[in-house]
């Protein structure tokens, strides 16, 4: 039981733009989670905290207030130095089920604790949950014993990690604070730091479909994020990568684990190689595998190309019950019932391919839920045939929708045809990778 705690004069003093202690912050956090200090304060005080922000010690407390009340997963059992990834979300992002087998392969142990999706796609345990037969959910023993026998389990969240983030994410959502770095950084650290590895791969998006649109504040809520977990004694490593276009060409379950799967048999696209290669690369150096990153990255393009990767996939496949014969037959999958594609009106080169439309298109066709009870269609989403600053002639395919629900297949066209431009002119692209910081 938190110590009562006069929540108007915690306001009055944020407002004020004054420091508040670690006891103080303790007692907020800890009363909102027990259902002492109602939504209305708790909005006001976030509400200060975005206007005049938490300094570095204030955001470390808030943090591990977060942390501390929940459930901590404890990965002692594992062997060797776990490396735990995560990303900001973005569309088409697949990385997790191409980075952890590469990392799992050169010898860093997996313990990988997913959600499932709210948004544009599925989580990585939706997507992996397209897989026939595919178990997320494992008791903690099974999962651990899974760990130090193949060295890759990944399972869908369980117990009761940092409740207070899901009350002041919710809360946030609907009170106009969810994007203040202090909050951001404190919410994302406290549920890896619950996760029990020993450091962190994060990879900030950034861009046009990212939760950041500026790549400065990407890096300003990466440097935080970083400083939360020093303090915390953890590693913590960030990419920070561009979302100005879908990651990949696949956006939605299958069609993305497919694409996974062609990366994994080294030929995926350059974007999602590029990064997966990169995230890996790093927790490879990270987990003391590697002497430096050269190596970390070099270790991981082996292990890529030699399709040891894969074969760590399969592993997993396997030891999770799924059916591990779509990795060579991807026609288990099945397709969708409907597809309408949207062709090219023009000759020229796609200077625009939005990936917030593409991902809410991704998501109106079945593939992501809006609703945290809503059902997952695994077939549906976007392929996307054209990239940016690719050549296209009229007539030429530059998306097709898929989905098994005609009505949501139409829904989701209206959405996408407004997603592309093409111009006569060259477009050069940048690459996927924006910066890394931390290693
Ligand atoms: N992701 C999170 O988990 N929390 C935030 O506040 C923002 C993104």
């Amino acid at each position: 039981m938190s110590k009562e705690i006069n929540m108007n004069e915690m306001i009055i003093k944020k407002r004020d733009g004054n420091k508040l202690s670690k006891e103080e912050i303790e007692d907020i956090i800890g009363s909102y989670n027990e259902g002492v200090i109602p939504d209305y304060q708790m909005s006001a005080f976030l509400m200060a905290i975005y206007y005049m922000g938490l300094d570095k010690e204030e955001t470390f407390e808030l943090t591990k207030a977060i942390l501390n009340s929940g459930e901590k997963i404890d990965l002692s059992e594992i062997e060797g130095i776990k490396i735990d990834k995560h990303s900001t979300g973005g569309v088409g992002d697949k990385t997790t089920l191409i980075a952890t087998p590469i990392a799992a392969a050169a010898g860093v142990p997996i313990a990988k604790m997913s959600g499932r999706g709210l948004g544009f796609t599925g989580g990585t345990v939706d997507k992996l949950s397209s897989i026939q037969g595919f178990k997320i959910e494992l008791t903690s023993e099974e999962f651990i014993n899974q760990v130090n026998n193949i060295g890759i389990s990944i399972i869908s969240q369980s117990g009761d990690i940092t409740p207070a983030d899901k009350k002041l994410y919710a809360l946030r959502d609907v009170t106009g604070t969810v994007d203040s770095m202090s909050l951001i950084a404190s919410s994302i650290m406290s549920k890896k730091l619950a996760s029990g590895s020993d450091g962190i791969i994060l990879d900030v998006k950034c861009g046009k479909g990212a939760f950041f649109k500026k790549e400065d504040d990407a890096i300003k809520a990466s440097e935080m994020m970083i400083d939360i977990g020093e303090s915390a004694g953890k590693k913590v490593a960030v990419v920070i990568s561009s979302m100005d276009q879908p990651l990949g060409r696949a956006v939605g379950n299958t069609l993305e684990v497919m694409e996974a799967l062609d990366v994994l048999k080294g030929v995926g696209d350059s974007d999602i190689t590029e990064i997966s290669l990169e995230l890996a690369g790093i927790m490879i150096y990270m987990s003391g595998i590697a002497d430096d990153l050269s190596e970390g990255r070099e270790i991981a393009s082996d292990v890529l190309y030699s399709g040891k990767a894969l074969n760590k996939l399969r592993e997993l496949v396997k030891a999770q019950g799924g059916n591990s014969q779509i990795i060579d037959d991807y026609s288990i999958f099945g397709i969708a019932r409907y597809s309408r594609s949207i062709e090219a009106e023009d000759i020229g080169y796609i200077s625009l391919l939005d990936a917030e439309t593409i991902g809410k298109a991704s998501q109106l066709s079945g593939a992501g839920r809006a609703h945290k009870e809503d059902e997952i269609d695994f077939q549906s989403g976007i392929i996307i045939y054209k990239k940016l600053g690719e050549q296209v002639a009229e007539g030429d395919k530059v998306i097709e929708i898929f989905s098994n629900d005609e009505d949501k297949l139409n829904k989701a066209f209206e959405i996408a045809k407004n997603s592309f431009k093409i111009t006569k002119e060259k477009v050069s692209v940048s690459s996927v990778i924006k910066k890394t910081i931390g290693v």
